[in-house]
């Protein structure tokens, strides 16, 4: 589905120049769920904006589903992330002005669709918040946001899921939680690229491609067989 070809990230030039990735090759299969790790700088949040289009690469290719998307204009790498791909981030990012609802009906609302009320809802049940769709951000709590969060990325039906240390916020068991339902969603044939520190969040993905330096040094397969390391 989606597949990097040689790409690098260079940012600035002469005494400040960083080479945020190296020469990176990845290719991510339809219901893959990877966890990208590494150390502080190693280029994780670069790797995650240029897949999700929010981040220019400087050399190399990224095609989505057979598409080159590196070399498209704003306009258009716009409309594809709205279709294609979401992103759920460790500050959750909610308008602090509308409900749990409204947030989720906003990427909608953006693409001019209206009267999705029941689709939204259905949504916001399916992470276990039916009960807090009129609430405002302020009024729910860390896990409860990041749910609502979560829903806001799937109302667009996204082929891809892109997650930057979205339990970083979080309690331990409030981010079991979470965790719990990228699994879910996982299992549902989502295909997700989730960024984080944790090595007993990564467990949660099938595969750890392990950076260093703006380069893949790694890639260790979890065995899920039995849950037994879940
Ligand atoms: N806009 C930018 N301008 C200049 N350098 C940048 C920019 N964005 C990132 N970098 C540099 O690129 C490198 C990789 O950054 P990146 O944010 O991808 O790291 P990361 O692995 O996500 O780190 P962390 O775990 O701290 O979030 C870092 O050295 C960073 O300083
Ligand atoms: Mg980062």
């Amino acid at each position: 589905m989606l597949k990097i070809k040689n790409v690098s990230r260079i940012f600035g030039e002469g005494d400040a120049k960083v080479v945020a990735l190296n020469n990176i090759s990845l290719q991510v299969n339809s219901g893959d769920f990877i966890a990208i790790m590494g150390p502080s700088g190693s280029g994780k949040s670069t790797l995650l904006n240029i897949i999700g289009g929010l981040e220019r690469i400087s050399s190399g290719e990224v095609l989505l589903e057979e598409q080159r998307v590196d070399n498209l204009d704003e306009n258009a790498l716009v409309s594809i992330r709205r279709g294609k791909i979401a992103y759920v981030f460790q500050q959750y990012h909610l308008l602090p002005s509308l409900t749990a609802l409204e947030n989720v009906l906003l990427p909608l609302v953006f693409c001019g669709i209206n009267g999705q009320d029941k689709k939204a809802l259905d949504i916001l049940k399916s992470v276990g918040l039916e009960k807090r769709a009129q609430h405002k951000p302020s009024q729910l709590s860390g896990g409860e946001q990041q749910r609502v969060a979560i829903a806001r990325a799937l109302v667009n039906d996204p082929v891809l899921l892109l997650a930057d240390e979205p339990t970083g916020n979080m309690d331990q068991q409030t981010g079991q939680d979470i965790l719990g339902l990228f699994d879910q969603l996982n299992k549902e044939g989502k295909t997700i690229i989730m960024v984080t520190h944790d090595q007993a969040v990564a467990r949660h993905a099938r595969e750890t491609v392990l950076l260093r330096d703006g380069q893949i040094i790694d890639r260790i397969y979890h065995d899920h067989k039995g849950g037994s390391n879940r």
